[in-house]
């Protein structure tokens, strides 16, 4: 990222949620120990970035708007807890650390994400202002991360990958170094279904791309946006999110371990459904750049504003980690 302002944005937003981690005297030392562990270790803070980048766009005040960033962190970092769980991906590195249960324990780490997700609507409820838009971004972020949202799409994840597994096996009882090195050959084994491709995107859409939007309709909502930049805010939010996904997707096949700080080419081994897995990677790159394009078409009304926005847009893409 080489915007001087989001360095400073990152560095304000990793204060403000050290900040949190020491408030509650009552918390037991070792589930702060574990949730500090995983939301201070750094992270690209894409969605506070978004949020913050969004307010200020819109004419709000960055201040105003920086509970809802450290909530929209607190609950992704929760999701990537438990995404890195033994019964999900069971991944050991995250964030260029072992994951939390491999550094804790695996009960620890299911509290320490429980309770960043419970954290992050106490910080907003407490300090966003006033009462009527803390309630509002509540109920987005809710939504976002609940059961028709986040944790929607990750069910909707582990059960597609079950199955996509099972088809390849049948298909040709194929090992796990085969299908690694493999990934094109998913895209012939599902060329013809329509029906899987878009299956794929509902996941991401749910699993990544609803969370991440709703980063734009809270930073808009705290800065007084009207229905109408809402909503196109809310399409820029939901086309970056899915290209978000994408490019996660090609960087798990190309992508540096050491630059990402997590596990890399473990999609194919695990049989997840993937775009480069059903489409090959030259198609989902075209497809993670047309959603980049539209996203940029969405917020072109909002002018020289939102040029930021634009430039976190284009980094989705080209993004190494
Ligand atoms: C990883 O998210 C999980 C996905 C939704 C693909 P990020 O790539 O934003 O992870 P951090 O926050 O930078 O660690
Ligand atoms: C995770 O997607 C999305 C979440 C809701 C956490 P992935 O499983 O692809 O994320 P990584 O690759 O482990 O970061
Ligand atoms: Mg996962
Ligand atoms: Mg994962
Ligand atoms: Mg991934």
């Amino acid at each position: 990222m080489d915007d001087p302002v989001w360095d400073e944005y990152r560095q304000l937003i990793n204060d403000r949620l050290a900040h949190y981690m020491k408030q509650d005297a009552d918390c037991p030392n070792r589930l702060r120990e574990a949730m500090s562990y995983s939301l201070l270790a750094g992270g690209k803070r894409l969605r506070p970035l978004l949020v913050l980048m969004t307010c200020e766009a819109c004419g709000g005040d960055i201040e105003a708007a920086m509970p809802a960033a450290c909530a929209i962190e607190m609950v992704h970092t929760y999701s990537l807890i438990h995404d890195d769980l033994p019964s999900m991906d069971d991944d050991d590195l995250r964030r260029g650390r072992p994951t939390n249960h491999r550094q804790f324990d695996e009960a620890t780490a299911i509290l320490a994400g429980d309770a960043l997700l419970t954290l992050a609507f106490q910080v907003i409820a407490e300090d966003t202002r006033p009462a009527d838009v803390a309630a509002a971004c509540c109920a987005d972020l809710a939504s976002a991360a609940g059961a028709s949202g986040m944790v929607g799409g990750q069910v909707a994840d582990l059960a597609a990958e079950k199955r996509f597994t099972s088809n390849l096996d049948a298909a040709g009882s194929r090992t796990n170094a085969e299908k690694s090195e493999d990934v094109n050959s998913h895209s012939e084994a599902f060329s013809d279904s329509p029906q899987t491709l878009e299956q794929l995107e509902a996941i991401h859409r749910r699993k990544t791309g609803r969370l991440l939007s709703s980063a734009l309709t809270l930073g808009g909502r705290i800065a007084g946006a009207d229905a109408e930049t809402l909503d196109a805010l809310n399409n820029y939010g939901k086309s970056v999110g899915l290209a978000f996904q994408i490019a996660d997707d090609l960087l798990d096949i190309s992508g540096d371990q050491a630059k990402m700080g997590k596990g890399v080419r473990k999609d194919a081994d695990h049989g997840k459904l993937t775009y480069p897995g059903l489409l090959g990677l030259d198609q989902s790159r075209q497809r993670a750049q047309a959603l980049i394009d539209d996203a940029c078409r969405w917020i072109s009304p909002l002018g020289e504003s939102g040029q930021r926005l634009d430039a976190l847009a284009q980094f989705v893409l080209e993004r190494d980690h």
